[in-house]
Order: C-alpha cells, then sequence, then structure tokens
C-alpha cells in the first residue's frame, strides 16, 4: 500500500511524463508564474524615463489673457513645437507669492495653440503673468486685472478698438511722432478692450490662411504695420474678441459659407474667449453687478444679405433653432439685473442706415429685439457696432435705441458707405464718406464709461481727441420712435 508521500510522487509522476496532457499543463504552469511575475513588476513603482525636453521650444505668439472673470482667467501661448506650457502668476508686488498653473502640452491638432486657465484668483487685482516653456521662462510678459464681484458695483471703462488694418495699414514713417490709436488706447488705462470685427481685413477662407491672420496680428515684430496693437494693448489688458465678415472668410459673408466651420475651429484655437455659444461665437459676461455685454456672431448664422426682408429673414438664427441666438439674446437681456446691458453687434443698428449688412436691412428680427426691450421695460441696453470705417453716436432717435459705431483702429479710407446712405445719427459721425479726400482723419477708437446709473460713450481719434460724445442714462433704452 502506498503511503502518502509515494502517493504524490506517483501520482505528479503521470501528471509529467505519462498524461499526454503534460505538455499543456507545463505551458500553463511557466504561463501562470509569468503573469504572476509581470503583476508583480507592475505593482512596484520604477519611474519610468521622462522624454527628454526639446531646448529649441520657445513661445511665438502671446501671452495675450481672455475670459476674465472676478476669480479667474485664460492665458492663450502658442509655441513653435510641441512643448509643456504652464503659467507663473502673481498679484502685482507679491512676486514672492506666485502661483504656477497646471501644465499643458502644445500640440499640432490645435496647431500649438494653448488656453491655460487660471482659477481661485482674487478679485479687482493686477496679475503679472510669466510663461515656462519646457521649464524656460519667456521674455514676453503680460499682465492683466481681475474683475470685481457680480455684487459689487464698480466703476467700468472699455476701450473699442475694430476693423484692423494689416496690410492695407498705412507705413509710419521715421521721425512721426503722432501717436496711433493702440497707443492712445492704452493710456486710457481700461478695465477690458473689447475688439470688434474685421480684425483684419485680409478674407481667409482656408485653415492655414485663417490662423496665419491671427498669428500676424499678434506679432511682435516692429516691422509688423500693426506693431502698436502687441506693443500697447495686446499684452496688458483682459481682452474679448467677435468675428465680422472679413475675419470670418469674406466680404459679406453669412451661414452659406463653407468655411464656416473652419472659422469656428480657428477662432476657438487662436482668441480665449467666453464660452461661446451652441450655433456660435455668441458669449455673455458680466463685470461687476452694473454691467454685462451680449457678445453677438452676426455671420455663422446670418441669412444672405440679397434675401427678401421678410419676418423669416434673420441676422442671429437663420436655421431657426429654438433655442438659438436670437433667444439666447431675448432670454439674456430679460434675465440680467445688471444696470448697463452692452449689445455687441458687428453690424450697426440704426434704421436710417442703407447698408445691405446691417440692421436695417433685418428689420422684422431688429424690430423683434427692439419691441421685445421696450414691451419687457429693459433698461439700460446699448448697441455697440463697427464696419463703417468712422464713428457715429445715435441717442435713440433714429435707432429706437442708443447706438454707437467705433471707427476703424488703423485704416486710412473712411466710411464703407457713401453720404446718402449713411444716415441721420443725433449725436454726429466722425469721418467724411467723401472717400477721395484722404486727408481728412478717421481712424480711432471708442471709449464707454459707466459709473453706477450713468454711462457715456466717446468716439475718440488716433491721437485720444474726442470726436463725438453722448450720454445715456437707462431709461434711454426703450425711448425711441418705433
Ligand atoms: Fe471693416
Amino acid at each position: 500500500m502506498l503511503q502518502y508521500p509515494q502517493l504524490r510522487t506517483a501520482l505528479l509522476c503521470r501528471i509529467f511524463f505519462f498524461n499526454p496532457m503534460r505538455y499543456r499543463i507545463l505551458l500553463a504552469i511557466v504561463l501562470s508564474g509569468f503573469v504572476g511575475l509581470a503583476a508583480a513588476c507592475a505593482a512596484q513603482t520604477v519611474p519610468t524615463p521622462s522624454p527628454t525636453l526639446s531646448p529649441t521650444a520657445i513661445m511665438t505668439h502671446g501671452p495675450l489673457t481672455g475670459a476674465v472673470t472676478a476669480n479667474s482667467a485664460q492665458i492663450w501661448v502658442r509655441t513653435n513645437e510641441p512643448a509643456r506650457v504652464k503659467i507663473q502668476y502673481a498679484p502685482r508686488d507679491q512676486a514672492t507669492a506666485a502661483l504656477t498653473s497646471n501644465e499643458m502640452e502644445s500640440g499640432s491638432e490645435s496647431d500649438l495653440t494653448l488656453r491655460i486657465p487660471l482659477e481661485n484668483l482674487q478679485p479687482s487685482t493686477l496679475y503679472d503673468v510669466t510663461v515656462l516653456v519646457n521649464g524656460s521662462r519667456q521674455d514676453q510678459k503680460a499682465h492683466f486685472k481681475t474683475f470685481p464681484p457680480e455684487s459689487e458695483s464698480a466703476p467700468f471703462k472699455m476701450v473699442v478698438l475694430t476693423d484692423f488694418g494689416y496690410h492695407t495699414a498705412p507705413l509710419r514713417e521715421k521721425g512721426d511722432t503722432t501717436k496711433s490709436a493702440f497707443e492712445s488706447a492704452q493710456a486710457e488705462d481700461p478695465d477690458l478692450v473689447f475688439i470688434g470685427g474685421d480684425f483684419d481685413h485680409r478674407d481667409p477662407k482656408l485653415l492655414p490662411d485663417k490662423r496665419l491672420m491671427f498669428q500676424d496680428l499678434y506679432r511682435d515684430d516692429a516691422e509688423s504695420r500693426v506693431y502698436d496693437f502687441a506693443r500697447f494693448i495686446l499684452h496688458q489688458f483682459p481682452l474679448a474678441h467677435q468675428w465680422d465678415d472679413h475675419d470670418y472668410g469674406g466680404d459679406n459673408s453669412d451661414r452659406h459659407a463653407v468655411w464656416r466651420e473652419t472659422a469656428r475651429r480657428v477662432f476657438e484655437e487662436y482668441f480665449p474667449a467666453y464660452p461661446t455659444g451652441k450655433y456660435g461665437i455668441y458669449q455673455s459676461f458680466r463685470y461687476g453687478k452694473d454691467v454685462e455685454l451680449f457678445v453677438l456672431d452676426g455671420r455663422s448664422q446670418r441669412d444672405s444679405n440679397q434675401m427678401e426682408d421678410t419676418p423669416e429673414k434673420s441676422m442671429l438664427n437663420g436655421e431657426h433653432h429654438p433655442d438659438g441666438q436670437l433667444q439666447w439674446l431675448l432670454d439674456g437681456l430679460k434675465n440680467s439685473n445688471a444696470v448697463w446691458k452692452l449689445v455687441m453687434t458687428p453690424s450697426a443698428m440704426n434704421n436710417s442706415l442703407l447698408k445691405s449688412d446691417s440692421w436695417a436691412r433685418f428689420s422684422h428680427e431688429r424690430d423683434t429685439i427692439l419691441n421685445f426691450i421696450r414691451d419687457n421695460g429693459i433698461g439700460g441696453v446699448i448697441f455697440i457696432a463697427g464696419d463703417l470705417h468712422g464713428g457715429a453716436l445715435d441717442n435713440g432717435h433714429n435707432a429706437r435705441v442708443p447706438s454707437v459705431v467705433v471707427p476703424s483702429a488703423n485704416l486710412p479710407l473712411c466710411m464703407t458707405v457713401p453720404e446718402h446712405k449713411l444716415g441721420d445719427w443725433s449725436n454726429g459721425v466722425y469721418g467724411s464718406a467723401a472717400r477721395k479726400d484722404k486727408k481728412i482723419p478717421c481712424a480711432g477708437y471708442g471709449v464707454v464709461i459707466i459709473d453706477g446709473e450713468r454711462a457715456r460713450i466717446e468716439i475718440k481719434d488716433s491721437e485720444g481727441d474726442v470726436k463725438l460724445e453722448m450720454d445715456v442714462r437707462p431709461e434711454d433704452s426703450f425711448t425711441g420712435t418705433p
């Protein structure tokens, strides 16, 4: 009779040497040992070697600051090759308390651009920003001031720059001591710089051309014709932006443009905007208790300008989405408890302005908006536009609502409409529509100053001299004649 050890040995011998399944069993034992070893290895914290960070990586464009609130902001940068980027930031005079953002990696899918969020900022505080690319500090710095809390009344000053010229801007001659609109705008020390439509007029349609437009505008290069923009504005203020036809992609272009999705893609890549709408780049944001801005997308949902002016024709919601941009605007105006609602519209609002892409040619949708404002007793609405390459102000007498047109920042030619189509403006026009007289200046910028229940609008020339002015009260927004 076999004892237990003998029995065990006999069993093992049968399994390994006399059983036809023995090789499979052996293989299973070897494999299970290997898997066990692999699991044990994985459990070890063996450091993986980090890839070597490229020493040639640098920031090519930026930093610029957008989407600023009381407690947050986004820093936009672009690098020359894939790189790891982080932001060091601190309230001015507190450099020793500098914080560092999360590190993000730039890649080809977004053309090496990054929008890096900063959180938990202090309100109404001036921050200094340094960019680190693969750990190296970049020379170009930025600074910006956060907004006040939404519970707090605070004075507000906005500079509006619109309709830039890049290739078409005049070259400054050596020894020319006149100021550009950008230099004068910097001296205003605004809380926000709004860049209106036609950031450039080159009509970019293809992906590389659209990206190049932004790269050109952001160049820190003294040879650039818009160098003053980078030098005095780009790195120094919170920015917000909307497009019009010439930067969206083509003169008088609309929602039918084949490049529509490309335009939106590049806008998101190249500008640190506030959260954009479901169907376009429309945005809204708040400055303190008193001011809310509604930034319209006047192109990517627009019906053709040539379409008959029927109730169906729309500038804001040509695809007739029930939750589209028009409803978003009406709801936003009605629900806002801000004293002032600034509607940033690329196309001018004035019934008497006979321009093919202005609100006068979209009269039904215009009346829907203005009647809604009147019927709901919504005070403090001001429409602020560009597009004319000249300045104009109306207190509501002709536009039914206080209406502002900001001149081109740096173009030499005035007015995109002839004199007889310009219409009536209660507080005047800056710039001559007689285009042949190029000596009459018409470049400049707009200033919106709000202090509680008082709003003041100024149109200034490049030197910063006031050319047009208008004081507005909240109740003026629905006193115009229907
Ligand atoms: Fe323009």
